[in-house]
């Protein structure tokens, strides 16, 4: 094994150990294009002298930056569009009727990357239910990156990050401009509760939740991961509440204990026998 595979061979099992997230072997490329800043920032010539000292030291922030630089971060505004249209129409209408009474509701976007996913729903909430206004609503939005939950509480994207699910008008009515980027408005941005949360780890810092969404996150990790991690859903999931998974992804051979409900415009999940 050459030395290249064997450095990368290291950062995998850190990425793993750390995150669950599996990067496979010959994704090699993935070192040299995310760890090459963050070895130059830190002091060393090249990736092969800042994995050598990540391998000699205990666990520290270097380690812990060089797996937040190694995930794949990938995200956009109302990504794939009809889980969104999804929520507006078939899954906050009947969950505003049963939650009535005391006026609650908590969503919880999981793996939320630089923000764009609890933005968009916070920008649909307010689009499409001002009764909400009045509720206590909370949007819980979560990632384990410190790197991209920073980005994501200045809610600041570049024009190419804005024009990918933002048509102007949306672009106007919700972000204003700072430089050649644009912000998010102080209204939506507070609407959100960031956190840092490993999936791995504990969830005791959460609610119980009405609405889930857990997309293009298990995608990364191997069965036993997935399996663990919806078993947590399972149990911070109301028992009339849905779950939004990526494009891609499924519960199927995974957890019995969740059916997948194929909607007008797009597929989610729900609890056996849930009373809906
Ligand atoms: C591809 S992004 C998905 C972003 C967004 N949910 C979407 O669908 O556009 C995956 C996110 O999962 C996060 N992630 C990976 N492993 C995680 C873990 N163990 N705990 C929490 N977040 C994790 C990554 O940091 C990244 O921001």
């Amino acid at each position: 094994m050459t030395q290249r595979a064997l450095d990368f061979n290291y950062l995998r099992t850190l990425v793993f150990e750390q995150s669950g997230v599996v990067l496979e072997a010959h994704k090699d490329y993935l070192a040299e294009l995310h760890l090459d800043k963050l070895a130059t920032q830190t002091g060393f010539e090249s990736i092969a002298a800042f994995t050598e000292h990540l391998k000699t030291i205990p666990l520290s922030t270097l380690h812990t930056q060089a797996v937040e630089a190694l995930l794949i971060s990938e995200t956009s505004f109302f990504r794939d569009h009809y889980p969104f249209e999804a929520l507006c129409t078939s899954i906050l209408p009947p969950l505003i009727q049963s939650r009535s009474s005391n006026r609650m509701l908590n969503i919880w976007s999981a793996g939320c990357s630089t923000g764009q996913e609890p933005y968009s729903i916070a920008m649909l909430i307010r689009e499409s239910f001002p009764e909400l206004a009045n509720w206590t609503v909370r949007l819980i939005a979560s990632d384990l990156s410190t790197r991209s939950l920073d980005r994501a509480r200045q809610g600041i994207y570049s024009n190419l990050e804005i024009n990918r699910g933002l048509t102007p008008v949306m672009r106007d009515r919700y972000f204003h401009k700072t430089g050649q980027s644009w912000q998010i408005n102080d209204d939506i941005r507070q609407m959100v509760e960031f956190q840092q949360l490993n999936l791995l780890h504990s969830w005791d810092t959460l609610p119980e939740l009405d609405v889930i969404f857990l997309r293009n996150v298990l995608i990364y990790f191997n069965s036993d991961t997935k399996q663990s991690i919806l078993n947590k859903v399972q149990r911070y999931l109301r028992e009339d509440g849905f779950l939004f998974l990526g494009s891609g992804e499924t519960t199927f051979y995974l957890d019995p204990r969740f059916e997948a409900v194929h909607g007008k415009t797009s597929l989610y999940h729900r609890l056996r026998n849930s009373s809906q």
